[in-house]
């Protein structure tokens, strides 16, 4: 074995690469609950890529055959309907995950120097990620997948003078149709995944330069054992968090396959009833509206009248997530030493953020509408706001030592 090893080793960075990213990697000793976010994050973007390959070997990208297709997988191939409530279920775990890993980096300042590009990287994956849920959503071939893609296409419509070429180019047609079809089909099972892959990596590669932020927001580095130079306050990322990670993989297991064999639908939160009805461009259900990890920016679109300017407020609040590092001047990074402005504002935020979410799964009422145009207002002013009310906001002394 270890004669095997050494001749790799001569050939390939095998050790060097494992101790670098895993038993020479010192993570701060202090995380928590948080930060199995990252690992579940990457156990589900492996989930969706296997099953994904499963479901694609009797998947057909045809508008005439695409809906049997999804019904044969469900009802003849063996395991079809696990591989597929896998893949659909995934999706939205995927967001979850996410949306808490995020929310994490809000919490403790991750974004902050030196981990600009950790975050700028994150939200990257996180627009890719958007953009490969919109285009599998599609493959299906179900009334949603249909007339929610018609919906957000032709929102490229509401650009000045290109946005009906540009929306006419998308589609590859006058209506979405088998050629969209066969590009979104393209782009999600190869060019976005690929991307994705790639960006994790640089993500993990620009986290490790800089080293993992924790719940303290205190810097490890500045303090090593003169004698190691190894940080007093950081221990090995394998064992310690490999198996802490195992903890964190196996309750969420548990939780996916109890969503998987007793709930897949989610009441039509993670599949909607009306995509088990074929596409039919003659027929428009009566409400349309995209999955829940989208309904925030739905109602945030939804909330403005004008067409144009309601898609640059929902292009807007996904923008602004990228200039987090620039707008946070607070002198410590974590929550647990900023003042109450920080933690009222941001549980203000969490609020509209639920509150924009349920208002873009719902019908419109003048009442809703309002209340959309709030959390909305509410959305943009955590940032906006937010260089200068960090600054004003009374922080406590941060510690020399992470506390444990
Ligand atoms: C496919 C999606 C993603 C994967 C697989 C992934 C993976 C990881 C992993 C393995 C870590 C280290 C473990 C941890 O700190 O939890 C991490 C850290 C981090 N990620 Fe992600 N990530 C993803 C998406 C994102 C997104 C969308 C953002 C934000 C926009 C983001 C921001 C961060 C930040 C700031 C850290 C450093 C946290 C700290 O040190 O406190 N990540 N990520």
């Amino acid at each position: 074995m270890n004669k095997m090893l050494d001749w790799v080793d001569s050939r390939f960075p095998l050790m060097s690469l494992w101790n670098e990213h895993l038993a020479k990697y010192y993570a701060p000793k202090n995380f928590n609950f948080w930060y199995y976010f990252g690992s579940l994050a990457l156990l589900v973007l492996i989930l969706q890529i296997v099953t994904g390959i499963f479901l694609t070997m009797n998947y057909k990208p045809d508008a005439e055959l695409a809906f049997g297709s999804v019904e044969y997988i469900m009802r003849d191939v063996n395991y079809g309907w696990l591989i597929r409530y896998m893949h659909a279920v995934g999706a939205s775990f995927f967001f979850v995950v996410v949306y808490l890993h995020m929310f994490r980096g809000l919490m403790y300042g991750s974004y902050r120097k030196p981990r600009e590009l950790v975050w700028l990287i994150g939200m990257f994956i996180y627009v890719c990620l958007m953009a490969e849920a919109f285009l599998g959503y599609l493959l299906p071939w179900g009334q949603m997948s249909y007339w929610g893609a018609q919906v957000i296409i032709s929102l490229f419509g509401a650009i000045p003078y290109v946005g009906e070429d540009l929306a006419l180019w998308i589609r590859g047609d006058y209506v979405i149709a088998d050629a969209t079809l066969n590009r979104f089909f393209a782009f999600h099972v190869i060019l976005v995944p690929l991307i994705l892959l790639v960006l994790v990596v640089l993500h993990i590669i620009a986290l490790h330069e800089v080293g993992s932020n924790n719940p303290d927001g205190v810097e490890i580095k500045k303090n090593k054992d003169p004698k190691t130079g190894i940080p007093v306050d950081g221990i090995p990322f394998h064992p310690y968090y490999s198996v802490k990670d195992i903890v964190g993989v196996t309750v969420f297991l548990m939780l996916f396959a109890g969503v998987i064999f007793y709930a897949p639908e989610f009441g039509g939160y993670f599949i909607e009833a009306n995509n088990f009805f074929p596409a039919d461009p003659l027929k428009t259900p009566e409400h349309i509206a995209p999955l829940w990890y989208f309904t925030p920016f739905y109602a945030i679109l939804r909330a403005i009248p004008d067409k144009l300017m309601g898609v640059m407020a929902m292009g807007a609040a996904i923008v602004i997530l990228f200039a987090l590092p620039w707008l946070d001047r607070s002198p410590v990074k974590s929550i647990r030493y900023k003042g109450w402005i920080y933690k009222f504002a941001l549980t203000l935020f969490v609020i509209s953020f639920f509150g924009l979410c349920y208002l873009g799964m719902v019908g419109p009422t003048p009442v809703k509408t309002l209340l959309a145009q709030i959390f909305s207002f509410i959305y943009f002013a955590f940032f906006l706001l937010m260089p200068w009310y960090s600054t004003i906001d009374k922080t406590k002394p941060v510690p020399e030592r992470v506390t444990d």
